[in-house]
């Protein structure tokens, strides 16, 4: 039994499942084989996404393949409440925007209530809640997927201390999930997000990006060609899970054309600050003190602790919401500081954010959906461990990708195979 914000809204949200799944053509293939071969029939899927129109067309298609959903969101903000309305019709879910913590958590009790055989979760909070209130549960279940960086790197620390119990296939750990969602997907809606929500110009802004991972980069990138000064934050440690240092990273930055610098020096010079770390706190009480009057705070990773909000609340006088999405903080020592979207993911808080552009969502929601049927298959064989994506799968999306768009590639030789494969000199 569905709970949702309001069920009248289901036809604006039918038109945006129509429109999303017009522009997803890598996952209408894969739907259309799905509808034919049933992969997924007498299993229970437990998820907890963020509940808009491109992750409705991923289970839409999911239950195609004839699998029973049960979906809450990810985060108590991201939910699109006429879309929820209009899969409440096809499948149970449990979410709405604007939900308190406690909300939050009591859907994702409620999609553990269908005992799922598969978790698909973004950010691992279903699945967590599964190992630390629910282990015996645990015996019903295949296996899991990881949509994104966080989830991965929380649930490498349970895998160490021996505490998973479940396969889980990194999803966001596919190279085409990089690509198409990490880099471009948040590169181009990060930047809409904040243009949404302040209407201001980016060109001549001096944008301070903290994080140059797969995330970051992409932020920078598309920020450098508005018109952006272009800042980079790096740490001087290795803090991210493909094991590059933050020097390495940070001279990437240097040769992509940045500013590179601590936080420190960043903090007087910023107009507009991006995290994008999967870290704590990166943006804190000492740099608040030195910031310019009325710069913006945007957070683009998971969770809404890159920013030290408290300590923004703590130090001020007052605060009050002046556009959607959009907070003042009056500080004690006089400045201003704009905060938003609460701190949290800035392209997914709703009414501003609206998630990656569609043609992104449908790779990465592609190689989910097949991770899914490839646990349905050979989840019974994996080990308790944390999985990459097959790479017969990731190459799979990248191809039906370009195919979708009409492209195809040039066809090697079988003397070009065979060279590329030699170790003798060629003449
Ligand atoms: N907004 C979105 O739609 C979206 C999409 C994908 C991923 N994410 C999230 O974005 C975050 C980053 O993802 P990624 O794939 O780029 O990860 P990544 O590990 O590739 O990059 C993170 C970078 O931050 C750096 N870093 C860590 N701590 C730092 C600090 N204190 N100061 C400066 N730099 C620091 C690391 O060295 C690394 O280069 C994660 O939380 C991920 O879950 C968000």
């Amino acid at each position: 039994m569905s709970k949702i914000k309001d069920k009248a809204l289901a036809e604006d949200g039918r038109r945006a499942l129509g429109w999303a799944s017009e522009n997803m053509p890598i996952l209408a293939s894969i739907r259309e084989r799905f509808e034919e071969e049933k992969p997924l029939t007498g299993l229970s899927l437990g998820v907890a996404m963020h509940v808009e129109q491109k992750t409705g067309v991923l289970l839409q298609t999911l239950q195609s393949g004839g699998a029973d959903v049960s979906v809450s969101s990810c985060n108590p903000l991201t939910t699109d409440d006429a879309v929820a309305a209009a899969l409440s019709e096809e499948m149970d879910v449990f979410a709405w925007s604007g939900q308190t913590n406690k909300e939050y958590y009591s859907c994702l009790e409620s999609v553990l209530r269908s005992a799922p055989n598969i978790t698909v979760d973004d950010g691992g909070d279903l699945i967590f809640l599964l190992h630390s209130k629910y282990p015996a549960m645990l015996n019903e279940v295949i296996g899991g997927c990881e949509e994104t960086t966080t989830g991965v790197i929380r649930l490498k620390a349970m895998s160490g201390e021996g505490e998973l119990k479940v396969p889980v296939i990194a999803v966001n750990n596919a190279y085409s999930k990089y690509l198409f969602d990490n880099r471009y997907g948040t590169g181009q809606s990060v930047i809409d997000a904040i243009a949404s929500a302040t209407n201001m110009l980016i060109a001549g802004k001096t944008v301070v990006v903290v994080g140059y991972g797969w995330v970051g980069r992409g932020i920078a990138m598309r920020l450098r060609g508005m018109g952006a000064r272009v800042v980079v934050v790096e740490t001087a440690a290795s803090l991210n899970q493909q094991g590059q240092s933050g020097y390495h990273r940070g001279l990437e930055a240097l040769y992509d054309g940045n500013w590179v610098m601590s936080m420190e020096e960043a903090a007087p010079i910023g107009d507009i600050f991006i995290t994008a770390t999967g870290n704590k706190h990166v943006i804190s009480k000492h740099h608040y003190k030195e910031m310019k009057e009325n710069v913006i705070l945007a957070n683009a990773g998971h969770f809404n602790n890159e920013i030290d909000v408290e300590s923004l609340q703590e130090m001020s006088k007052n605060s009050k919401e002046i556009m959607p999405n959009l907070v003042r903080y009056r500080l004690k020592n006089g400045k201003s500081v704009m905060l938003l979207s609460e701190g949290r993911l800035v392209n997914l808080a709703r009414p501003t954010g609206h998630g990656h552009p569609i043609e992104i969502m449908d790779g990465s929601f592609a190689v989910q959906g097949l991770c899914v049927e490839y646990l349905a298959k050979s989840g019974k064989e994996l080990e308790s461990q944390i999985y990459d994506v097959p790479s017969e799968l990731d190459e799979e999306v990248a191809r039906l990708a370009l195919d979708s768009q009409g492209i195809f590639l040039q066809k090697p030789t079988p003397q070009q195979v065979e060279y590329a494969t030699t170790w003798e000199e060629g003449t």
